[in-house]
C-alpha cells in the first residue's frame, strides 16, 4: 500500500476564508419575462460583485428590475443570459437555492406561526429539528429587540418588529451572502433610521457580504460600501459609486460634505439631479 503523495492531500482550493473571489459575481445577466406571446427585457447586460464582508446596495426606478436580479441570485429566477458565480465558481440556477440568505420584499411573514416560529423557518427548512431551530431563534430574540414577543403573532406586531422577525429567518440562515431587497420599505422614517442603524451595527459585528435594494439614495449612501445605479427597465448599470466614508458609521454622517457628495452622484446617475449639481 502507498502513502498519498503530499500534492494529492494539498486542497485544490484555499480553505474558506481566504478566498479572495468576490462572494457573488453577477456577469453580463439579462433577464426577460414572457408576457403572453410578448417578451418583456427586465435586465440588460448587467454585471456587479459583493466582495467578501463587502455591503452592497442596489439602486434604481420601479420596476427596472432590482428584484428580479435578486430572485435570479437566489436561483428562483433563470436568466435570460449570463451568470451567477459564487466563491468564484458559476453555479447553476438550481444549485444556488438556499446558498444565500434572502429576505424578500414584502417581510413573508406566516400569519399562523409566532414571531419565534416565523424566525426559525429557515433553519427548520435547512433541515434543522424543529426544537433546535426555535432554541437557536429563541437564543437571539433579544438582540433583535424581540425580548418577551417570541409567542406573538404577525399581526400583534408593529411593522419595525415584524422586519426585525423577517431579518432574524434570514441572519439565522447563516450565509456568508445576505440578499435584502427594501427590507426598510414599509416603515416610517424614525423607525426606518433606527432600523438602519441596528442592521449597520449588526453588519459591523458579523461582517457578511450584503446586496440590500431600496429606493431610498440616503439609506444606500449611508449604509453601502459601493452603490451600484441601475437605469430605468430594462435594468442596466448606469453607474457605481464607492463611497469613502470611514466606519463605523453614525447617523451624523449625513451632513459632512462628502456624504453629500455621494448622494448628489447618485442622485445624478438617476436622473434626479444636473450633473452641475442644479
Ligand atoms: N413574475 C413576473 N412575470 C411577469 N413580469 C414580471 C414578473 N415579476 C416582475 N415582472 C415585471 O418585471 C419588471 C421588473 O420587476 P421587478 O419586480 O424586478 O422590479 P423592481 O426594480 O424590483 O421594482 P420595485 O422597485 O417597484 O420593487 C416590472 O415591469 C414587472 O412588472
Ligand atoms: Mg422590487
Amino acid at each position: 500500500m502507498t502513502s498519498p503523495s503530499f500534492a494529492s492531500i494539498v486542497p485544490a482550493t484555499p480553505p474558506a476564508g481566504t478566498t479572495t473571489a468576490p462572494r457573488l459575481e453577477v456577469v453580463h445577466l439579462s433577464a426577460t419575462y414572457q408576457e403572453g406571446r410578448a417578451v418583456l427585457p427586465v435586465l440588460k447586460d448587467v454585471s456587479l460583485a459583493v466582495g467578501d464582508g463587502e455591503f452592497v446596495a442596489l439602486i434604481g426606478p420601479s420596476g427596472c428590475g432590482k428584484s428580479t436580479l435578486l430572485d435570479v441570485v437566489a436561483g428562483l429566477v433563470t436568466p435570460a443570459a449570463g451568470t451567477i458565480q459564487l466563491d468564484g465558481a458559476p453555479v447553476t440556477d438550481r444549485a444556488r437555492l438556499g446558498r444565500a440568505a434572502y429576505m424578500r420584499q414584502k417581510d413573508l411573514l406566516l400569519p399562523w406561526r409566532t414571531a419565534l416560529e416565523n424566525a426559525a423557518l429557515a433553519l427548520e427548512v435547512g433541515g434543522v429539528s424543529k426544537r433546535r431551530a426555535l432554541a437557536a431563534a429563541r437564543a437571539r430574540l433579544p438582540e433583535f429587540g424581540l425580548d418577551g414577543f417570541a409567542g406573538a403573532y404577525p399581526a400583534q406586531l408593529s411593522g419595525g418588529m415584524r422586519q426585525r422577525v423577517a431579518f432574524l429567518r434570514t441572519v439565522l440562515a447563516d450565509r456568508p451572502l445576505m440578499l435584502l431587497d427594501e427590507p426598510f420599505g414599509a416603515l416610517d422614517a424614525l423607525t426606518r433610521a433606527a432600523m438602519q442603524a441596528w442592521l449597520l451595527d449588526l453588519w459591523e459585528r458579523e461582517r457578511r457580504a450584503v446586496l440590500l435594494v431600496t429606493h431610498d439614495v440616503e439609506e444606500a449612501v449611508f449604509l453601502a460600501d459601493r452603490v451600484v445605479v441601475l437605469t430605468p427597465r430594462p435594468g442596466r448599470v448606469a453607474h457605481e459609486e464607492r463611497i469613502a466614508l470611514p466606519r463605523p458609521r453614525r447617523r451624523a454622517v449625513v451632513t459632512a460634505p462628502a456624504f453629500v457628495a455621494h448622494k448628489a452622484a447618485v442622485l445624478a446617475a438617476l436622473g434626479l439631479l444636473g450633473t452641475d449639481g442644479a
